[in-house]
């Protein structure tokens, strides 16, 4: 059986051999794949020089509609990399660790933060604690007005934080400055010399009825400028469209929305294929998954990687200080 954590960033694979090590380590999910709904496991698998063809422009749509679907192909991520890519995704999903803040414990995840100097592509870690352990831990803050559920609204909540071979892998780092290239391209960043880069890694695991959902449930903006998604596996599931809107419609459903208040609806089939967000400008959600066949585990894992500048402060941003006492 693939071991998914112990497939090193230096695996090299022969052409095939990755999706062969993934037919065999998943027979039992052919049943469910051949539905087109799901992904071979272990990460990206081989995509194909071919691919880059098929490219979108994510960043002249980013630009113009504030947000565009990025198929893999379109991140322009050279093929030197990919190995590392596909190392990084096939460590997500047995990496993850139950989110605490997650009564019904449908959901996993772990979250790590960089700094990003754009003009070296440095990727420094940011924020990294550890428990007493030895585990990491990742702290990460969303107002109320972001995400009103109640266990996540104005909450500084720690999950496990990016393991040290996710944190290191060449991978997920180039994932980074891709993601971040589209966005400069698109010019939607605000101007600064480093940027926080926040990587989020997130399944949701639902059960024979018990559908899984993302948090929050409704329409939403982030609270970081730019977001871009990117889909590691689906397994056994259906469900899981995206939906983008106008920001005027966050708080609702878009089943309550009316057909023409919907800017566009997807679903991420592929490993790494995904979309990214100019926050200011649109509003997103991604519906429940449901378990298609109750006889095998389920889920749905995606790899977030958020930005926002780290702007310098002066005098004037400050609050007034007292003068000196004697
Ligand atoms: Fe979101």
């Amino acid at each position: 059986m693939l071991r998914q954590d112990a497939v090193s960033d230096s695996f090299t694979p022969a052409t095939g051999e990755v999706a062969e090590l993934g037919r065999t380590a998943f027979l039992k999910q052919e049943r469910s794949d051949s539905a087109g709904q799901n992904t071979p496991r272990g990460g990206v698998v081989n995509f194909s020089e071919g691919e880059k063809t098929q490219c979108r422009e994510p960043a002249k749509d980013l630009a113009r509609l504030g947000y565009a679907v990025v198929p893999r192909g379109s991140l322009g991520i050279h093929t030197l990399h990919w190995p590392a890519l596909n190392a990084f995704l096939a460590s997500v999903p047995s990496s993850l660790a139950y989110d605490p803040y997650d009564a019904n414990q449908a959901r996993a995840r772990r979250y790590g933060a960089f700094l990003f100097d754009p003009s070296s592509g440095l990727l420094q870690p940011f924020g990294r604690r550890y428990d007493p352990t030895g585990a990491p831990l990742g702290e990460y803050y969303q107002d109320a007005i972001y995400n009103p559920d109640p266990t996540a609204a104005g909450v500084r909540r720690v999950f496990a934080g990016l393991r040290d071979d996710q944190i290191n892998s060449r991978g997920l780092h180039e994932l980074i400055r891709a993601d971040f290239a589209i966005a400069e391209a698109a010019g939607v960043l605000p101007g600064s010399a480093a940027y926080l880069a926040g990587v989020h890694l997130i399944a949701v695991m639902p059960r024979p009825n018990h559908p899984a959902v993302s948090s929050p449930d409704e329409l939403h903006c982030d609270g970081e400028p730019v977001t871009a998604v990117h889909l590691v596996e689906r397994r056994n599931v259906t469900g899981g469209e995206n939906t983008v809107s106008a920001v005027a419609n966050t708080g609702k459903h878009p089943k309550s929305l009316p057909a023409g208040e919907i800017i566009e609806q997807f679903t991420l089939t592929t490993p790494l294929d995904g979309f990214i967000v100019d926050d200011r400008r649109v509003s997103h959600h991604v519906a429940e998954v449901q378990v298609m066949d109750p006889d095998f585990p389920a889920g749905r894992t995606v790899v977030l990687i958020d930005f926002r500048p780290m702007k310098p402060l002066s005098n004037d941003d400050l609050p007034k200080a007292s003068a000196p006492t004697s």
